[in-house]
């Protein structure tokens, strides 16, 4: 939500910023723009509503002086609407500062009343611009020290902010400051780096800085200062980042989307990598940090959207392997009651980003608690992992496209190796070698999804691109699929689509069922139990008999389901836990399908951010 890129250096700074921005442009794309302190020492400001092309379009048309010290921003509007003048960099002191801004800031009218009353005239509806006017106002009175005045300005915030600001007559330095919200520093030869995260520098350098919470930075091409809020220093911590910018590029793929979904196979392929030693799940991250998973009675799993329908996978395989007891809870319903919690519960939060705000929150609220924290996470440097006690990292490579699907892939198999890696410890897998052949195996399983199936159901997805309201039907582990897929169909397709237990379908659900009603129904193998099987295939006939239009996900040779399917989509055999990764890949396609058929963007849906820092 909101991307940031500051830069500093002897580059012209325009194209970093803009190129710097378009990587970042998953994270907000209803407006945009850029400041940049130019040659002669001035401030030049553009900014747009719209995504980033009309940005540059304006900057194409009418020039702004260059300079080698600037900041941009894509904006995902919360204050204000996403118009010329609520879009950031916002200005203050005779235009000669400007601040861009990522979060809400919470005390930002009783501010503004403040600056009204010293006679502030205020150009947007934005809370960011009230915090520019205070920055401005400080600097005039201390008599021009940037830093100074920033530091107390953030001491006066209240909320979640990433905010980065620069003064014409401080070339050469940008400032920022993060508290509940992303930002890192880029470490360049000769110039430096800010930016929500590192795809917004990754192709002029790898190496990275990670700051913490309540802290601030101020950056100049030679040098990097990290200070708490009260100026004290703070010794940051270097970290390489592990890809480069190729694996953010959409290389010739027709939308990210597309190039994440095909990229699944090597996702869970680097996320089980360096994990499995000598036929048994060992995670080097948790070594010698057993006492996680002993003395507990109980793992929540805590997450939101895509992430959380993981966590529901993650239950059925830790309680299996590790026998204990697994709740999955919303992020933001968690820390809003009296959750029972404490030393003995292990809270495991699952994110993407490592950013989201809920899932923070709810992170941070456990700790509080007492509970032990673990987080899953695909983003090295975020703010999740460092506030956890330990952290397992997916290995899916940057996710650009909004809709979650190669992360959602490695988180699953996060899950499932931390769950075999908790049965170990705790004493309760005997023998974990079919498990992790099973494990080893999918890769390529996926692999031969993608490829036996996308033809199929993208023509599917073509003959349904009128449909207006798809159902989703799972059991077990196919009822967290059956909920993701009917949230990448809503996220991309804008289509109702609803997933259900297929259990729960005669206490309500089935009254939905029309005539030509489309239902995909995730049948589990009967290898695994002929009586669930049997129970999902008398589901078909009571839909069949009603109209619906059956459109079955089956393992290879389920012949059981083919007279009542309209449509069979077959997956690989693979064991119980291991069936929602396969079967996952042909809603995923067909989402996208769907989504292209009826001209949509799928990268960028409607409404929607990728990485959701308010909450
Ligand atoms: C947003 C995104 C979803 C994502 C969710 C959690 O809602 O649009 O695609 O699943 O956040 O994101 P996280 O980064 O925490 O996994």
């Amino acid at each position: 939500m909101c991307g940031i890129v500051g830069y500093v250096g002897p580059r012209p700074s325009q194209d970093i910023l803009l190129a710097g921005l378009a990587r970042l442009e998953y994270r907000g794309y209803d407006s945009a723009g850029v400041a940049v302190i130019d040659g002669d020492g001035a401030l030049g400001m553009r900014k747009k509503a719209g995504k980033l092309a009309m940005l540059r379009d304006s900057l194409k048309d009418a020039p702004l002086a260059d300079g080698s010290t600037g900041i941009g921003h894509t904006r995902w509007a919360t204050h204000g609407g996403p118009t010329d003048v609520n879009a950031h960099p916002h200005l203050a002191d005779d235009d000669k500062l400007a601040v861009i801004h990522n979060g809400i800031i919470e005390n930002f009218s009783a501010l503004r009343e403040e600056l009204l009353a010293d006679g502030v005239v205020f150009r947007s509806e934005t809370d960011t611009e009230v915090a520019a006017a205070l920055l401005g106002r400080e600097y005039a009175g201390n008599g021009g020290d940037l830093q100074h005045a920033f530091r107390s300005v953030v001491n006066r915030l209240e909320g979640a902010f990433t905010l980065l600001a620069m003064h014409q007559d401080h070339p050469g330095l940008v400032v920022g400051a993060r508290r509940n919200s992303p930002l890192v520093i880029g470490l360049g030869e000769g110039e430096n780096f800010l930016g929500s995260d590192v795809a917004a520098f990754i192709e002029h350098t790898r190496r990275a800085l990670a700051i913490g919470q309540d802290q601030i930075v101020s950056i100049t091409p030679d040098a990097v200062t990290v200070t708490d809020f009260f100026g004290a220093p703070v010794q940051a911590e270097p970290f390489d980042v592990s890809w480069d910018a190729a694996a953010a590029e959409k290389g010739g793929w027709s939308s990210f989307m597309a190039k994440e979904v095909a990229e699944q196979p090597e996702a869970v392929a680097n996320t089980i990598r360096g994990r499995i030693h000598d036929g048994q799940v060992v995670i080097p991250e948790l070594d010698g940090l057993d006492e996680l998973f002993i003395g507990i009675n109980r793992v929540i799993i805590t997450a939101c959207g895509t992430a959380s329908y993981a966590a529901l996978v993650g239950k059925y395989a830790i309680e299996q392997w590790a026998r204990v007891a697994v709740d999955v809870e919303l992020a933001h319903e968690f820390r809003y009651r009296d959750p029972v919690i404490g030393a003995d519960t292990l809270v495991v939060s699952i994110s993407q980003s490592g950013e989201t705000m809920d899932t923070l929150m709810a992170v941070k609220y456990a700790r509080e608690r007492g509970a032990r924290t673990l987080s899953i996470c695909n983003t090295q440097g975020a703010t999740i992992p460092r506030e956890s006690d330990a952290v397992v990292y997916t290995h899916a490579g940057p996710e650009v496209a909004v809709a979650s699907t190669k992360a959602f892939s490695a988180q699953i198999t996060a899950l499932l190796l931390l769950g075999l890696h908790m049965g170990r410890v705790r004493g309760t897998v005997a023998d974990a070698s079919a498990d992790v052949a099973e494990l080893a195996a999918l890769p390529e399983k996926v692999a031969r999804v993608l490829e036996s199936e996308q033809e199929h159901v993208t023509q599917l997805a073509g003959w349904m691109a009128d449909t207006r309201s798809v159902l989703f039907l799972g059991r077990h582990v196919g009822y967290p699929i059956a909920l993701e897929g009917a949230l990448k169909l809503k996220e991309i397709s804008y289509i109702h689509a609803e997933g259900f237990a297929a259990g729960e379908l005669k206490h309500g659900p089935i009254a939905l069922i029309e005539p030509g009603q489309p239902v995909f129904v995730l049948v589990p193998s009967p290898r695994h139990s002929a009586l669930v099987h049997s129970k999902v295939v008398s589901n078909i006939q009571e839909i069949r008999a009603r109209g619906a239009r059956v459109i079955v996900i089956a393992e290879e040779g389920d012949a059981a389901v083919l007279p009542f399917a309209d449509e069979v989509i077959h997956i690989p055999l693979a064991g119980a836990m291991f069936e929602p990764l396969l079967a996952v890949v042909p809603l995923q396609i067909f989402a996208m399908a769907l989504a292209t058929a009826k001209g949509l963007d799928v990268d960028q849906p409607r409404n929607l951010a990728k990485s959701v820092t308010v909450e």
